[in-house]
This record gives structure tokens, C-alpha cells and sequence, in this order.
């Protein structure tokens, strides 16, 4: 049990922004006294007027009754001075993403509240150390970093400074928890966990779209193919490219130039253009049209008499040989499970599921002509499967009406190594296995977060135990092989097996 319990702890927002009046929201729902201080004039009572028509919106659809709201409403009041805030227990700051502004206003709070009261930052980028630097009781500061929007969101990362008390950081875990949210722990490294883990989700989609691999509209398919709600391509266009560049170049800023981390001059250029997305009209797609549809492939069915063969054990292999039966006019497939590749032979083509190799290095490994790869196989019913085809000029064609006969929508792309989703799926896996490897998290808290933070169908832990972690080494070795290079080192959590 943590020494500072904080339930109906009487709270000081700092900041009546966003996040400030979500954090104000929450607590105040949890039943705390909540005080709100902003430097700007009149911002607490028109942050408040808003939060209070938010409200009366969900009493309208009658998600609240008037009275709670009333209640909620009644337990958050302005605070004018600073030197008024003694009484509190805890502060959340959610003010101006600036050390020097953050620092100083911990320094003078310290001079107001009492010596138990435990001070919290909502920052989402900046050392949890460095805030606590020059405080007389460094121990007692923490990150409390909530996402957007507060009240839906349900991650809390709880973010360690080299000097926070573990008692401070249990506190504000279990109160997290009161709060309705699940709290994660995290070591205050640059991003914390979920900014960190995240960044190979939109930088393998920028990388292919600098070597024109793919469409945006056909990235973010494949991606929605195995359950993201967003592709990373309308995904960077709600967020913003300004803010999303902005992030990324913060993490590469912080850990000193790690080209692991280069941001993308793909997003450099729409950036400096102002096509920041959504919020300006265009982006990567113009709004409010949004994403193309992709367009409907016509290929010419597979003849009856069909062959099939299954290459391979495991899994994906069962998957293959059941979407034969149930789609491929009803015949079984024929399995070759000694074989050590997984796959599809037909028709005189093999079909391999990538382990990082393009299509022409199998080909040529194998001394094949026609040679297909596919990519990680959608987890929802009809979605994109991207695929790459070398050999005969007919050798696409047939690799699409093999796919589409098995039940999958075939999305041709460049003879790119781990194509679109096996190579983004591993190197989150790979960012994951670093932040677990330097002490940021744990395999189960990378995990909850990726999945309550930014909405991941599964965690990165999840698909490392789909994928296996010899495909998930062999698909980043054949990326480190072709690119050079940093950013597609493998990480030695992975290298030394502690996945196996
Ligand atoms: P915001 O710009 O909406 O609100 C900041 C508020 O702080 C403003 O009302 C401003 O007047 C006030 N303020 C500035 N300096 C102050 C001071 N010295 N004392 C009192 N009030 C002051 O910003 P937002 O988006 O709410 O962000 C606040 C913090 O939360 C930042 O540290 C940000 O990095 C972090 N954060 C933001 C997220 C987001 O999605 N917007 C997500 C997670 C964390």
C-alpha cells in the first residue's frame, strides 16, 4: 500500500486547456474538490461554461442525470491566486509544454502547498527528471500523462523520474484506477511508452511512401486489414502533420539524433506546405472527401480444376488451408507440411508469406521464376492483403486471383522486404522489446497501453506471439539488409530469444 492515499484528496488543476478541464472533469466524476487555475483571465469559467454544455448534451441523450451533473459541476470552482491552493493534496499540471514555464511553477507552488501534497505533470514529452530539478523534495513529482480526449480515454501512463518515490508513483496508479482509468508504469525515458512504441506505425508508412511503394489509401487498407480503426495515413491526417512531425522530432531531438528516429521528409514537406491534414482541408487526402476508396480489382476467376497445394506447418499455414476449403470451390487443399516455407503453390506459382525476402530474392534463392510474396494475413473478414509478384507478365494476375479466390482483397505493391504490415507489425514489436529491454515497461504494460492509449487491435507482445519471433527477426533482418543503417537494428531483448 502506497503512504499517500489520495482518494477524495482535494485536487488543483493547473491549466483549464484540453486536458486540464478533462483531468478537472474526471476527478471531480470521481468526487473530488476540484480547484482550476489558468494564467489567462476568465479561462476557467469559459472552460467551465463549455464542459458544462458537453454535459448537458449527455443529459439530453440521457447518458447523466442533470442532478450528477450538476454535482460534477458544483465540485470544480476557479481559483484565483495561486496562494490560495494550501489546502490541496495533490496537483495535476496540464499547462504550456515548456520546461522552464513548468519548472518555475512547481518551485512556487512548493512555497504554497504542505510537504505531503504530491505534484503531478501531465507532460507528454518532456523529462519527468528534469521538471523535478531544483524542487526541495524532488521525490514527490510525477507524470500523470492522460490522453485525448481525458474523460474517454482509458490509459494513464504513471511516469517515473529518477527521483520519484515509488510510493508517490503507487499513489497516483491507484488513484488512476479510482478514477476509472488503467494506470500504466513507465520510466520517464523520451516518449514515455505509448509516443515511443507508436512511432514505427506512422514511419514504415511514410518509408514506403517515399520509395512509392504504395498509394496512402492502399497502406492504410492493409493496416485496417488487421483491425487498426486508422490507417497510419488518415490516422497522420487527424492528428495533424504538424503535431505528428512535431512529436517524432521530438523523440529523434531527445534520444541525440538516433536515426532510428528520422522523421520523414515525407511529412517534412506537407508540413511546411501547411497541408496539415483534416484540420486545414488536405493533407495526405483532401477533406472533406476523405480517402479514396481502392478501387475494386477485376481478376479473372481461377480454373476449376484447380490444384491446390499448402506449403508449411503452424498457424498461418491452417488459416491458408482453410480459406481454400471454404472458398475455393469447396476442394481441400493438399498440405506439404515438411516444407520450410509457408504458403501457396497453384497453378504453377508459388505464393510465399514474406520472412522479409522480396519476391525476387526468393525467386532467386530458389532458382523460380514466377514467385509471389503476401503479406501478414487481414484478421478481418475480406480485407487487404498486399502481395508483390516477379517473373512471366502474367505472374501478377495470377497472384491476385489466388488471394482473391482464398477470400482476401489483393493490393499489389512494390517488391518492398516485410511489404506493408509484417514490416510494421515487427518494428513495433522491435520498439516494444527496447523499451522493455532499457526498464520503460513491462511486455503486459506495453501491451495495455498500445491497446487503451492509441486504440491497437492487440498489443506489440500480442503479435509477436502470432508472428513467432524467428519471422519477426527475419522480417527486420531483411529490412536492416536492404535499408543500412539504424533504424531496423533488432533489438537484443529480441536477438537474445527472451521472447522464445
Ligand atoms: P492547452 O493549450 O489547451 O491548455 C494549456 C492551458 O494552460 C491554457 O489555458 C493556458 O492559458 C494555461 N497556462 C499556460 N501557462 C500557464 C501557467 N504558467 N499557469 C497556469 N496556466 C497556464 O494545452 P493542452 O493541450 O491542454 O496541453 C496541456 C499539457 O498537457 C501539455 O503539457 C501537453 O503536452 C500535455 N498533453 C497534451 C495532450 C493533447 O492531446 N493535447 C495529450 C497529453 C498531454
Amino acid at each position: 500500500m502506497s503512504t499517500h492515499n489520495l482518494n477524495q484528496a482535494p485536487v488543483l488543476v493547473m491549466g483549464a486547456g484540453i486536458m486540464g478541464m478533462g483531468i478537472a472533469q474526471v476527478a471531480a466524476q470521481a468526487g473530488h474538490a476540484v480547484s482550476v487555475y489558468d494564467t489567462r483571465a476568465d479561462a476557467v469559467p469559459l472552460a467551465k461554461q463549455k464542459l458544462a454544455d458537453s454535459l448537458a448534451a449527455l443529459v439530453a441523450k440521457g447518458k447523466m442525470t442533470a442532478e450528477a451533473v450538476q454535482a460534477l459541476l458544483a465540485r470544480i470552482t476557479p481559483l484565483s491566486q495561486l496562494s490560495d491552493a494550501g489546502h490541496v493534496s495533490l496537483v495535476v499540471e496540464a499547462i504550456v509544454e515548456n520546461l522552464a514555464v513548468k519548472r518555475s511553477l512547481f518551485q512556487e507552488l512548493e512555497g504554497v502547498v504542505s510537504e505531503q501534497c504530491v505534484l503531478a505533470t501531465n507532460t507528454s514529452s518532456i523529462s519527468v527528471t528534469a521538471i523535478a530539478n531544483g524542487l526541495k523534495h524532488p521525490q514527490r513529482l510525477v507524470g500523470m500523462h492522460f490522453f485525448n480526449p481525458v474523460p474517454l480515454m482509458k490509459l494513464v501512463e504513471v511516469v517515473s523520474g529518477l527521483q520519484t518515490d515509488v510510493n508517490v508513483a503507487q499513489a497516483i496508479f491507484d488513484l488512476a484506477g479510482v478514477w476509472g482509468k488503467t494506470a500504466v508504469y513507465a520510466r520517464s525515458t523520451p516518449g514515455f511508452i505509448v509516443n515511443r512504441i507508436a512511432r514505427p506505425f506512422y514511419a514504415e508508412s511514410l518509408a514506403l511512401l517515399q520509395e512509392q511503394a504504395a498509394r496512402p489509401e492502399q497502406l492504410d487498407a492493409l493496416l485496417r486489414g488487421v483491425g487498426f480503426r486508422m490507417g497510419p495515413c488518415e490516422l497522420m491526417d487527424l492528428i495533424g502533420h504538424d503535431t505528428n512531425f512535431s512529436v517524432t522530432q521530438s523523440v529523434f531531438e531527445a534520444n541525440f539524433f538516433d536515426r532510428r528516429f528520422t522523421p520523414s521528409l515525407v511529412q517534412r514537406e506537407l508540413v511546411d506546405g501547411g497541408l496539415f491534414g483534416r484540420k486545414t482541408g488536405r493533407g495526405f487526402y483532401s477533406y472533406p472527401e476523405g480517402a479514396p476508396a481502392l478501387p475494386v480489382t477485376h481478376v479473372a476467376a481461377l480454373p476449376a480444376n484447380t490444384q491446390w497445394v499448402v506449403h508449411g506447418s503452424g498457424a498461418v499455414a491452417d488459416a491458408l488451408a482453410s480459406a481454400v476449403t471454404q472458398h475455393a470451390q469447396g476442394k481441400a487443399a493438399s498440405r506439404a507440411t515438411s516444407s520450410a516455407w509457408v504458403g501457396i503453390e497453384v497453378a504453377g506459382l508459388q505464393l510465399h508469406q514474406t520472412d522479409g525476402r522480396s519476391a525476387w530474392q526468393v525467386a532467386q534463392a530458389l532458382g523460380l521464376k514466377n514467385v509471389a510474396v503476401f503479406d501478414e494475413l487481414p484478421t478481418v473478414a475480406g480485407g487487404a492483403l498486399a502481395f508483390a509478384a516477379v517473373g512471366a507478365d502474367d505472374v501478377s494476375h495470377t497472384a491476385a486471383a489466388v488471394l482473391q479466390a482464398l477470400g482476401f482483397a489483393p493490393v499489389q505493391v512494390a517488391d518492398a522486404p516485410g511489404l506493408v504490415v509484417a514490416r510494421t507489425l515487427a518494428m513495433l514489436v522491435n520498439e516494444a522489446a527496447d523499451a522493455v529491454l532499457q526498464g520503460v515497461c513491462t511486455t503486459d504494460g506495453a501491451n495495455a497501453a498500445m491497446k487503451l492509449g492509441v486504440n491497437y487491435p492487440a498489443g506489440p507482445f500480442d503479435w509477436l506471439a502470432r508472428m513467432g519471433r524467428t519471422r519477426v527477426v527475419s522480417v527486420l533482418h531483411a529490412l536492416d539488409a536492404c535499408y543500412r543503417g539504424e533504424r531496423y537494428r533488432v533489438s537484443p531483448w529480441l536477438q537474445r530469444g527472451e521472447a522464445a
